[in-house]
Formats: C-alpha cells, sequence, structure tokens
C-alpha cells in the first residue's frame, strides 16, 4: 500500500497510528481531520513534510471525503466524537460525525474500490458485571449503554452491511481504553494527573469500582496496523492488553506517584448509565494474526504518562480550563433534567 488516508489522525489515537505507519512503512499518509476541539496539530510534529499530508476536512463533507479517497490504497477510520460525558450532554455531533461519517466514508471506499478499516471500541458491547471472569468475544451480543457507544455500534453495523451487501473489502477492531501520551485532558487519566500536576484534587465518579481494560495506544496501533496488512475481510478483531483495573485502583496508583495520601480525591456525581466492567478476549488477533502487547507492566506505562504530561504541558495547558468548564456546566445541565 503506498498511499493510505488516516481520519481522525489528528486525534490521540490517530496521531499515534500516523507516527507508527511513517516509522514502520513506505507509504504516504493523509490525515483528514477537521479538527475539533479534540485534534491537537501538535501530535503531528517531528513528521516528515515529504511522507505526511494534512487535510483540514469534515469526514461529513462529501466531496472533500471523495477527493481524499480518490488514488488511496486503504482508509483507516479514526475519526469520531469519542468522549462519553459529552455524548451525554449533547447526542447530535455523535450522530452526524459517528453514523453519517461513517456512511459518507463507506459510500466513497464502495464508489473508488478501496480498502477500508473501521476503529471501533469495546462499549458497543455494553458491559459485563464486576464479580466475574466474563470477557468480550466477537460473537457478544451488542448492547451500548451511551449516545457514544451507540452510534459507534451503529457505525459497526453500517460496515457490516456495506461488506455483506456491496461487496467492500473492510475489516474492523473494537479495542478497549486507551492511554498514553498525547491524550485529551478529558479522559480519567490525563484529567486526573494534570489536576495533581495543578494542585487540584481528582475527582472519581461514583464509588470507583467501574473497571476499565487499560491498553498502551502505541500496542492499539500495532494492532490496527497489522489488521490491516493481514487481516480477513469482513472480520471483526477484538484488541485488548489483559489491563483490567478498577478506577480507584489507578487513582490510588497516580496519588502515590504525586506523593499525595491515597484518599485525596473528590468522589462527584456519578455518569447516568456508567458502564460498570469492561474486559476483552483479544485471542483471535493474537493466535491468527501474531499480535501481541509490547507494553507490559500497566504501572509502569502510567508512570511514563505521568512523566510526559509534567514534560509536556505546553501540549495539553491550552485545553485544561475550557475542558474543566465544560465538566462544570455538564454537571448544571445533568442537574436541571434530575438525573
Ligand atoms: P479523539 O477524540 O482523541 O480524536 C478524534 C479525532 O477525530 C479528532 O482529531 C477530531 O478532530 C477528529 N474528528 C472528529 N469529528 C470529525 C469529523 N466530522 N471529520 C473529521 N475528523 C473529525 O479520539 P480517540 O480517543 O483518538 O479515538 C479515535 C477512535 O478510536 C474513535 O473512533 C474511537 O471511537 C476509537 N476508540 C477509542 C478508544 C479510547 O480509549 N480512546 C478505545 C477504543 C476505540
Ligand atoms: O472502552 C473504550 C472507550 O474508552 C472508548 O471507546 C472511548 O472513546 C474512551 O473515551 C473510553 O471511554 P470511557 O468512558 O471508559 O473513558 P473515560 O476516560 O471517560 O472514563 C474512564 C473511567 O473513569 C470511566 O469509568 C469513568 C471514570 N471517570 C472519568 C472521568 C473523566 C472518573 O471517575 N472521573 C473522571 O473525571
Amino acid at each position: 500500500m503506498s498511499r493510505i488516508v488516516v481520519t481522525g489522525g489528528a486525534g490521540f489515537i490517530g496521531s499515534n497510528f500516523v507516527h507508527h505507519l511513517v516509522s514502520q512503512t513506505d507509504c504516504h499518509v493523509v490525515v483528514l481531520d477537521k479538527f475539533t476541539y479534540a485534534a491537537n496539530a501538535a501530535s503531528l510534529e517531528g513528521l516528515p513534510g515529504a511522507r505526511v499530508t494534512v487535510v483540514r476536512g469534515d469526514i461529513c463533507d462529501f466531496d472533500t471525503v471523495e477527493e481524499v479517497v480518490a488514488g488511496a490504497d486503504a482508509v483507516v477510520h479514526f475519526a469520531a466524537e469519542s468522549h462519553n460525558d459529552n455524548s451525554l450532554d449533547d447526542p447530535s455531533p455523535f450522530l452526524q460525525t459517528n453514523l453519517v461519517g461513517t456512511y459518507i466514508l463507506l459510500e466513497a471506499v464502495r464508489r473508488l474500490r478501496v480498502r477500508f478499516h473501521h476503529v471501533s471500541t469495546d462499549e458497543v458491547y455494553g458491559d459485563l458485571p464486576l464479580d466475574t471472569l466474563e470477557k468480550f468475544t466477537d460473537s457478544t451480543p451488542y448492547n451500548p449503554s451511551s449516545p457514544y457507544s451507540s452510534t459507534k455500534a451503529g457505525s459497526d453495523m453500517l460496515v457490516r452491511a456495506w461488506v455483506r451487501s456491496f461487496g467492500i473489502e473492510a475489516t474492523l477492531s473494537n479495542c478497549s481504553n486507551n492511554y498514553g501520551p498525547f491524550q485529551h485532558v478529558e479522559k480519567f487519566i490525563p484529567r486526573q494527573i494534570t489536576n495533581l500536576i495543578d494542585g487540584v484534587k481528582p475527582k472519581l465518579y461514583g464509588a470507583g469500582h467501574n473497571v476499565r481494560d487499560w491498553i498502551h495506544a502505541e500496542d492499539h496501533s500495532r494492532a490496527v496496523l497489522a489488521i490491516l496488512k493481514r487481516g480477513i475481510i469482513g472480520q471483526t478483531y477484538l484488541i485488548g492488553a489483559d489491563g483490567e483495573r478498577d478506577n480507584l485502583h489507578v487513582l490510588t496508583t497516580l496519588l502515590e506517584i504525586f506523593g499525595r495520601p491515597a484518599d485525596w480525591f473528590d468522589h462527584v456525581s456519578d455518569r447516568p448509565g456508567h458502564d460498570l466492567r469492561y474486559a476483552i478476549d483479544s485471542t483471535r488477533l493474537q493466535q491468527e494474526l501474531g499480535w501481541k502487547p509490547i507494553h507490559g507492566e500497566f504501572s509502569e506505562g502510567l508512570a511514563a504518562t505521568v512523566s510526559w504530561y509534567r514534560e509536556n504541558e505546553d501540549w495539553w495547558r491550552p485545553q485544561k480550563e475550557a475542558t474543566e468548564a465544560r465538566y462544570r456546566a455538564q454537571e448544571l445541565n445533568l442537574g436541571k433534567v434530575g438525573r
């Protein structure tokens, strides 16, 4: 493949994937990104200009998509509205980008006969009970909880329908919670790290017993490239690194790194519909495509992530105040509708 379009390539995982493509392949990368509040041009700094073209455009815009996809060998689709809390406050951009945007891309790759990889989430499967060893597999029934996860579930269904009815060459992947450098400060881990850097108490939803299955973004990128190269058309691959931790555990690890007492945080109102537990069975990806995570110990990855945020304040500082202002407004909105 010599020309790969990466939608959402200025976001957290998309930019990680762009760096990975540039270091691991010879292809030319075209980033198609709307540069919403979630994008950060600085995440693409240092890339060789001759290898990467950045197009500022909306995946919901038919003409832009047609122009960018023409001549590409593959489209890897990361672009999305990605934050659950925002989707509870205002679902409309989620329906537009995650559903309509995916539909427009699918029509373009159908007409232009371009290979497609759809990046999705484990949240399409809903949640698992806290006290079992059960994991999501690619045959777990879809049961999404939030506006975000339901639009991602809908986008997965569109991709599957376009494979079956129109014969497009597509693969899908559903990954668990990513962490690492360059993640927006709205998300749990960077929000608490940057609060701690500022001497502000972290904010924990509910009792903190909800479990997420953490994977380093670089391991996600490595899996997506393996699927793009060797995945079977029409197949869904689950991506996860056996990184189950409850939120309280993650938070107390951060507090320890910052030398704060284990109870130095605020309990804040819980997220409505908050999923209890995610856990991924990635056997197919490991056995059929030979992928394995290279970021082993979560606590080491977390400590390295803390160091990155300490050393890269220029990257996150401009987004911090607006993000916390958005959280304050969302608390008021949720209060207003009596949740
Ligand atoms: P992000 O919010 O950091 O980045 C999303 C990017 O998409 C931004 O650069 C944004 O500008 C761009 N974008 C949004 N709307 C667009 C539009 N209409 N047209 C073009 N670009 C648009 O998201 P992320 O956390 O990097 O997630 C990337 C993908 O991976 C998403 O599809 C998400 O569902 C999926 N995913 C994320 C995680 C996670 O833990 N973050 C886990 C599994 C799957
Ligand atoms: O599972 C994959 C999903 O992981 C992706 O599809 C989403 O795009 C990504 O945002 C992420 O969703 P979560 O909702 O799990 O991530 P978030 O970082 O928002 O929250 C992680 C957990 O931490 C969740 O249980 C809620 C909790 N939380 C979050 C915030 C922002 C807190 O306790 N306090 C907080 O301030």
